[in-house]
Parts: C-alpha cells; sequence; structure tokens
C-alpha cells in the first residue's frame, strides 16, 4: 500500500492541521426570545437550556454573548397583546423595538438581528393578513414593511423576513431605503419549508396557527429545485444575505443554494433538531458537545456561512476548551 489515508489521523494535531472544515463563534448567530414585561428571566420547556427575557433583562444575555465570543443575536418577540393584523409588531415600543433599543445601547458592537414576520403578533397566528382563512400576499408586504422599518429605526442593523410572501424582499429593501436606511441589511429566510421540526418554537413564541397549517406559504418539503428559484428570487431583489431552513434536514438544499449564491448563505438548525439532541442526551444516549458539534460541522461543511443555532453559547464554550 502506499496511499494509507489513516497516516493524517494519527494524533489531534495532524487532524487539526488537516481539517478541512473550521468552525468559529463569530459565524453563529443565537436566537433570543423577548417577552413583555419586567424583570423576567424564564426557562422555556420546548426548549430546554434556553430562556425568555423582558426588554430590561435582555442585556444579561448580550454578556453571556460576549463572554463567549458570539456577536450576532435573533430577536423573537412575545407581544402583551395580539390581534387580526399584528399591530404590536410596528409600533415604536413593541416588545422587539424596546429589547433593540435596550440592546443597542448596552452592546453596541454587537449585531442586532430582528425576525420579520406576523405570526407571533396575529391572533390567528398566521404569518399575514388573512382575507378568510386565506393569506393576502400583497397586502401582508406592507405590514411587514412597516415591521421591517420600525425594527431598523430602533436599531436593528439587520431584518430577517420569515413570512415566505413572494416580493417581500424588494418590498422591505423599498421601504427601507424610501426611510433612509440603505445601510440595513436584508437577510432573508429565502428557503423555509413547512416543517413539523418548528413545533418547540411554536410553544416558546406563541405562535402556531389557530386554524389550518402554513403549507400555503412555506415550502413543500418535498422540492429542491424550487428552493433554487426561490433562493435566486431573492438575490435579485437585493437580498445582502439568504438563509435555508430547516437545517440538518435540508443539507442538499444548503448545498445546491450554496453552489448558485453570489451571497452568503446561512442555515438555521431550528427548535425541533435541537429538541431531538437534547432530549437524546438527557436519556444518556449520545453526547451533547459531541453531538451539537458534529452537527454544526456538517452544516458547515455543507456551505454554511454562518450558522443559526440555539446551541451558540454552548457550543462556543465547547469549541473554546478544544473538546
Ligand atoms: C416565524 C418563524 C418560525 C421560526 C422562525 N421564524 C416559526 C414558523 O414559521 O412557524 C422557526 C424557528 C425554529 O423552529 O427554531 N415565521
Ligand atoms: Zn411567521
Amino acid at each position: 500500500m502506499i496511499v494509507r489515508p489513516r497516516r493524517l489521523r494519527q494524533t489531534p494535531a495532524l487532524r487539526n492541521l488537516v481539517a478541512e472544515t473550521r468552525l468559529s463563534a463569530d459565524m453563529f448567530i443565537y436566537p433570543v426570545f423577548i417577552r413583555e414585561g419586567r424583570g423576567i428571566v424564564e426557562d422555556i420547556p420546548s426548549l430546554p437550556g434556553q430562556k425568555r427575557y423582558s426588554p430590561d433583562t435582555f442585556p444579561l444575555v448580550l454578556e453571556e454573548m460576549a463572554r463567549c465570543g458570539v456577536r450576532a443575536v435573533l430577536l423573537f418577540g412575545l407581544p402583551e397583546r395580539k390581534d387580526e393584523t399584528g399591530t404590536g409588531a410596528w409600533d415604536e415600543n413593541g416588545v422587539i423595538q424596546q429589547a433593540l433599543r435596550v440592546g443597542k445601547k448596552t452592546f453596541p458592537e454587537i449585531t442586532f438581528i430582528g425576525d420579520v414576520c406576523m405570526c407571533e403578533y396575529t391572533s390567528h397566528g398566521h404569518c399575514g393578513i388573512l382575507h378568510g382563512h386565506e393569506v393576502d400576499n400583497d397586502e401582508t408586504l406592507e405590514y411587514l414593511t412597516r415591521i421591517a422599518v420600525s425594527q431598523a429605526a430602533a436599531g436593528a442593523d439587520v431584518v430577517a423576513p420569515s413570512d415566505m410572501m413572494d416580493g417581500h424582499v424588494a418590498a422591505l429593501r423599498a421601504g427601507l431605503d424610501a426611510a433612509g436606511m440603505k445601510d440595513k441589511i436584508v437577510f432573508s429566510y429565502a428557503v423555509k419549508y413547512a416543517s413539523a421540526f418548528y413545533g418547540p418554537f411554536r410553544d416558546a413564541a406563541g405562535s402556531a396557527p389557530a386554524f389550518g397549517d402554513r403549507r400555503g406559504y412555506q415550502m413543500d418539503p418535498r422540492n429542491a429545485r424550487e428552493g433554487l428559484k426561490e433562493a435566486r428570487l431573492d438575490i435579485e431583489e437585493g437580498a445582502d444575505m439568504i438563509m435555508v431552513k430547516p437545517g440538518l434536514l435540508y443539507m442538499d438544499v444548503l448545498r445546491a443554494v450554496k453552489e448558485i449564491s453570489s451571497v452568503p448563505v446561512g442555515s438555521y438548525c431550528v427548535s425541533g433538531e435541537y429538541a431531538m439532541i437534547k432530549a437524546a442526551a438527557a436519556k444518556g444516549w449520545l453526547d451533547e458537545p459531541r453531538a451539537v458539534a458534529e452537527a454544526a460541522y456538517s452544516l458547515a461543511r455543507a456551505g454554511a456561512d454562518v450558522i443559526v443555532t440555539y446551541s451558540a453559547l454552548d457550543l462556543a464554550r465547547w469549541l473554546k476548551e478544544g473538546r
């Protein structure tokens, strides 16, 4: 034998030397849930290890992020009141707007990303404006634009539309530019599937639809080529970055999108994917640090430039410890 692949696997130093994929904390985005109120730091039953904060306690998690070297946060809001048109989402004093102002003031070096959608704020739990039982795409665009502009005005550096309406990136870009915010970044959930793996998130955010499902706007899990169509459209509309979601189950799509994308591509390892690992680890069936690292390396290997994950802080610590 002349070729012996095992030569390069002999020591940790050698394996690290020739590793094809690297991870670093500054490519992670940490999702955080903010609810109305004061002095709140509460556990989220469906997402063990994750917490909800109120705007005033939000800096606690930013401090922890800074300690771990994670420098980007993605915000989801739980408003005090919900209505048909999700008014709380673009309220100047809405829960996310408050958190953005506090966060930006205390940790200006962190990148603040606002999730732009309506489902957490509407009484019916759908991601847009309803006519009967149907979401009206074009009318919804006007509301999404208001949300994005108000988040950006409150301090969001990046707006991330997760609604899956057609034309959403163009609408947000035009709205931000018209409001004099040309440098605000649009990070689109371009390729987002109608997935059962959002279950724990919907418990955490109280955003499950009151009737029906999201299959009329989110993508069919059977389709990969359609993902390329969505990615291309959002890039043409001016998305600065795009995302494929979920993460682990859609690595084929992630790779395909990466190959055609002219902008950075993110992968969102979603709540159900996090919960699977957590639940198995709690039973002692797998080693959580190793499983989480393997999942993140796999996303990076498949093409993720940026990884959105509930494990961001843990993983950053584990990487620092050289685990
Ligand atoms: C809102 C939104 C959802 C997620 C991110 N933004 C839920 C949904 O579309 O129902 C899911 C995130 C996760 O499961 O971790 N549209
Ligand atoms: Zn939504």
